[in-house]
């Protein structure tokens, strides 16, 4: 037993060492002074730590590192008077601290990028249930957990894209199309133990059913022009090189290559095309980057605050702009970039269905191959 508890404080320590530090918006710069308003009425009152106390704080956990992201909160301790703690790491990562810490938990907000984490946050008993009726009405209701466990707060698209010189668009329409003889050898895309491909093939058993997803999933192995490696950008680069024909990927890849600062990648992203695939059928699959409550928040109304905070119209154009994604909040609309590429039809299904077809789909995964 108490071998145990040595052994569970040590991994606690270590994970709080691999996942860096707190910082609070509020040491960056000279925001979220809540005192202002007190500070000419009498001298020697404790009025600022009185406001403070008031207004509190809340404790985020995110797996998003943007700046854009930094200066939002920033807004949000101006707006509210709250303040926002800040730790930032790997999506998974955060989940596992979360659970070794269980009620001792110092955070109100969890963020992470795809649904099928959220879900396994949910079922991990690390999320509690929310209800309101801002979130209800800026987030669409198929980006949201059936159980309102979590929430989206910027999507993304999972599309093919081509190589301009090679490939016509004219080539291209479905994701089934691409297992055709003609592909043979010409499709790049990363490997299945990625999350983003998971939740495809999690879409897949949704709409067409586990066994045409497993012939799709079969094609695709059966085409690939070599084995899966590397994230979504090496896919694009793998078809600029001449490698493949065409890449399974996410839009804001492209968005993040083009405004990066790597002239190479830059390159690689304005000699590809975007094409949304299924237009005419099951639509493009979509996943999101998303937020919840942790099950043991202790402040959770400002949790709820600042989640219908990023949910806001003010707020959405700016947090999707930073990683190139597309606002869940209809009335916001999306950057220059995005808008470029045209609009699109969505997958019509629950996004908690990528959470819970994921296991079939690694298993499927795995009997096909698909490394
Ligand atoms: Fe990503």
């Amino acid at each position: 037993m108490k071998k145990f508890t040595v052994i569970l404080s040590m991994m606690l320590a270590l994970m709080l060492a691999l996942t860096g530090c707190v910082s609070s918006t509020n040491n960056n710069g000279n925001t979220g002074n809540t005192s202002s308003q007190g500070n000419n009425t009498e001298e020697g009152t404790n009025e600022e730590a009185t406001n403070e106390q008031e207004s509190g704080e809340v404790n985020l956990y995110t797996s998003r590192h943007y700046e854009a992201d930094q200066a939002l909160y920033k807004k949000f301790e101006e707006e509210t008077g709250i303040k926002v703690n800040v730790v930032e790491g790997k999506g998974e990562e955060l989940m596992e601290r979360l659970n070794i810490e269980g009620e001792a938990t110092e955070a109100d907000v969890y963020i992470t990028a795809d649904a099928g984490n959220l879900h396994q946050a949910k079922e991990r008993e690390l999320l509690q249930a929310v209800e309101s009726d801002v979130l209800a009405e800026n987030i669409p209701e198929k980006l949201r957990d059936v159980d309102n466990h979590w929430f989206g707060l910027t999507k993304r698209a999972r599309v093919i894209v081509y190589d301009k010189e090679r490939v016509s668009p004219e080539e291209l329409s479905t994701y089934e199309a691409l297992t055709e003889p003609e592909w043979k050898d010409r499709v790049v895309v990363r490997s299945s133990e990625n999350m983003y491909n998971m939740s495809l093939l999690a879409s897949f058993i949704d709409i067409m059913g586990r066994d045409q997803a497993k012939e799709w999933a079969q094609g695709i192995a059966d085409n690939m022009a070599r084995d899966p490696e590397g994230g979504d950008r090496d896919q694009a680069k793998a078809v600029v090189a001449g490698e493949a024909d065409v890449a399974i990927m996410n839009t804001y890849y492209i968005g993040v290559m083009l405004n990066g600062i790597d002239e190479e990648e830059k390159k690689v992203a304005e000699n590809v095309g975007v094409f949304f695939p299924n237009q005419e059928t099951t639509g493009t699959h979509i996943n999101i980057s998303g937020a919840g409550v942790t099950k043991h928040a202790k402040n959770k109304e400002n949790a709820i605050k600042f989640i219908e905070f990023l949910s806001g119209e003010e707020a959405q154009g700016q947090f999707a702009e930073a990683n190139s994604e597309y606002p869940v909040n209809a009335n916001v609309e999306p950057s220059e970039l995005l808008k470029s590429w045209g609009e699109f039809k969505e997958q019509d299904i629950n996004l908690s269905k990528l959470g819970e077809n994921q296991q079939e789909a690694i298993r499927i995964f795995n009997e096909v191959g698909w490394k």
